[in-house]
């Protein structure tokens, strides 16, 4: 395990532990729709920032690789002595909720996995991580943020959402985004994992998910033992900002099976 700071982190109600992983280029600041219903619903959430995302610095010295980001999940829940949990993550948070539990996490009660993919990048996207990196270094994050916009969400989303988007992402340093790019340009195929996750597993995805669309969830969905999918309305990759009642219902119910928690 690299040793780094303690990734800043938030921790919310009482009730079994509900790990949330953000996406990237953003932070734990996503995550502000859910906290307050997931934690009003008898659930205690857990947000952190990836090393180089919001207030948890990169860690000197270290090569990109998800395996950083999965030590900092580690290190906080470590930190807390929380000693099973759900993770729950959104696109990169889902690369690295995998990683995890295929590095064998131990216990996990549960994954929901949101606009994401088990499979490594394809050569195109690759590719297109290389012109991303050279135009964060030569432009810095904002002109990201603005190329990116676009494919993250559906064009029929409001301003609000859009906004949030493009002030979290734009906040990030060129640095944490760089390694960012690389790391996911450099992680594993997960898709041989999937067959042996024995927990039950929830798939979220936004129906005009451009990055990560329904009919490549759907077959990660059928990948897997213990899966069922949701696909929500009219909102894309940024599901759970997009559309926050919908994901907040599909979370909260799929919760309440795995642990039994009444819904208040
Ligand atoms: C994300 O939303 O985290 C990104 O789309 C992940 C990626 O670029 O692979």
């Amino acid at each position: 395990m690299t040793t780094h700071a303690l990734a800043a982190h938030d921790d919310r109600g009482d009730g079994p532990p509900v790990v949330l992983i953000h996406s990237f280029p953003l932070d734990r600041r996503m995550w502000e729709p859910q906290i307050g219903s997931l934690s009003a619903a008898g659930f205690r959430v857990l947000s952190m920032d990836l090393p180089g995302f919001g207030a948890t610095p990169l860690p000197s010295h270290t090569d990109p690789s998800l395996d950083v980001y999965c030590d900092a999940v580690q290190g906080v829940l470590d930190h807390l002595g929380v000693k099973r949990c759900t993770l729950v993550g959104l696109s990169l948070g889902g690369y690295v909720a995998l990683r995890l539990a295929s590095r064998g996490l131990d216990p996990i009660d549960a994954l929901v996995l949101a606009d994401t993919r088990a499979g490594g990048d394809s050569p195109a996207v690759r590719a297109g991580r290389l012109v991303n990196l050279s135009l964060v270094r030569g432009r810095g994050t904002v002109a990201l943020i603005e190329k990116m916009v676009p494919h993250l969400l559906a064009a029929s989303t409001g301003e609000g959402a859009r906004s949030r988007v493009r002030s979290i992402g734009g906040a990030q340093s060129p640095e944490g985004v760089s390694f960012a790019l690389l790391a996911m340009r450099d992680r594993e195929d997960a898709t041989p994992t999937l067959a042996g996750l024995g927990v039950p597993a929830l798939l979220i995805v936004g129906e005009h998910d451009a990055i990560t669309p329904p009919a490549e969830m759907r077959a990660f969905a059928d990948a897997l033992p213990d899966a069922r999918l949701v696909e929500l309305p009219g909102c894309g990759h940024l599901s759970s900002m997009e559309a926050p009642d919908g994901f907040n219902d599909a979370l909260i119910e799929f919760l309440s099976r795995v642990y039994g928690v009444p819904r208040h």
